[in-house]
C-alpha cells in the first residue's frame, strides 16, 4: 500500500514548525490528535529532536501514519494510539503540549466541546494548546476561499463547518486554558495557542 500523503501538509509544515520550535523549546512531551497522514508527526518530530512527539487518530488512519514513522526510523515518534476524541481513553500521563491540525472543523461541534475539555485535563500545569486551522471571526469568514471551503464541508456532512473562534475560546476558559497567541498563518489559516492555568 503506498503512503497517505497530503499536498496541504507538505505546504503547510513548515510555517507550522517555526511558531512550535519557538513554542515548545523547553517542553518534553506532546501528544497529536488527528494525526492524519503522519507527516506532520513527522516533520516536528524531526525538527524538534528534545521532544517525544504521540501520535493519535481513529484507527482507519493508523496504518498509513506507521508507514510515515517507519520510513522515518525516528526514535522520538509514538506509535499511533486510537484516539477518537469523544469515543477512547485519553492518556493518563500529562503532556506538556497538545498539537492539532485541521481537525475542529471535521468534528461536530459536541466532538470539539470534549476535545478542549480533555485537551485541558491532559495538559500539565502551564501546558499549551495549539490548534491549527482555518478558523471564523466574530461570524464572519473573510476570505473567499475559506468561505467556499465552509460551504463544501457543510455540504458533505452538515455537522462539519469552520469554527467561530470566539466559541473555541470560551471552550478553552471554561476548561481552564487561556489563550497566549493568536498566529496568523499562509493559506488564511491560524495557529491557535491556549495555556492550561
Ligand atoms: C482533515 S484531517 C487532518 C489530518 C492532519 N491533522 C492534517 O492536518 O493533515 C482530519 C483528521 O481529524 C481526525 N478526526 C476526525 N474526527 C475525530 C475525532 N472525533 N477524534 C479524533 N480525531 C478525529 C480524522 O481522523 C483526520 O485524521
Amino acid at each position: 500500500m503506498n503512503k497517505p500523503f497530503s499536498q496541504a501538509c507538505e505546504n503547510n509544515h513548515s510555517p507550522i514548525g517555526a511558531v512550535l520550535t519557538r513554542l515548545l523549546s523547553t517542553s518534553a512531551s506532546v501528544l497529536e490528535l488527528g494525526s492524519g497522514t503522519g507527516q506532520h508527526a513527522v516533520w516536528f518530530a524531526q525538527q524538534l529532536p528534545h521532544l517525544h512527539w504521540q501520535t493519535s487518530d481513529r484507527m482507519e488512519n493508523h496504518s498509513g501514519i506507521n508507514q510515515w514513522l517507519d520510513e522515518s526510523e525516528l526514535d522520538n515518534i509514538g506509535a499511533p494510539i486510537a484516539l477518537d476524541v469523544s469515543r477512547d481513553a485519553w492518556p493518563t500521563e500529562p503532556f506538556d503540549a497538545v498539537f492539532s491540525s485541521n481537525t475542529a472543523h471535521i468534528m461536530a461541534w459536541p466532538e470539539v466541546e470534549i476535545m478542549f475539555s480533555r485537551v485541558a485535563g491532559t495538559l500539565s500545569a502551564g501546558g499549551l494548546f495549539c490548534l491549527y486551522g482555518p478558523m471564523k471571526y466574530s461570524g464572519v469568514i473573510t476570505e473567499e476561499s475559506n468561505r467556499a471551503f465552509d460551504h463544501r464541508l457543510k455540504a458533505h456532512n452538515p455537522r462539519q463547518g469552520i469554527r467561530e473562534f470566539n466559541d473555541l475560546d470560551q471552550l478553552a476558559l471554561t476548561a481552564g486554558m487561556s489563550l497566549l497567541e493568536d498566529n496568523a498563518m499562509p493559506a488564511n489559516n491560524r495557529l491557535l495557542v491556549w495555556q492550561k492555568l
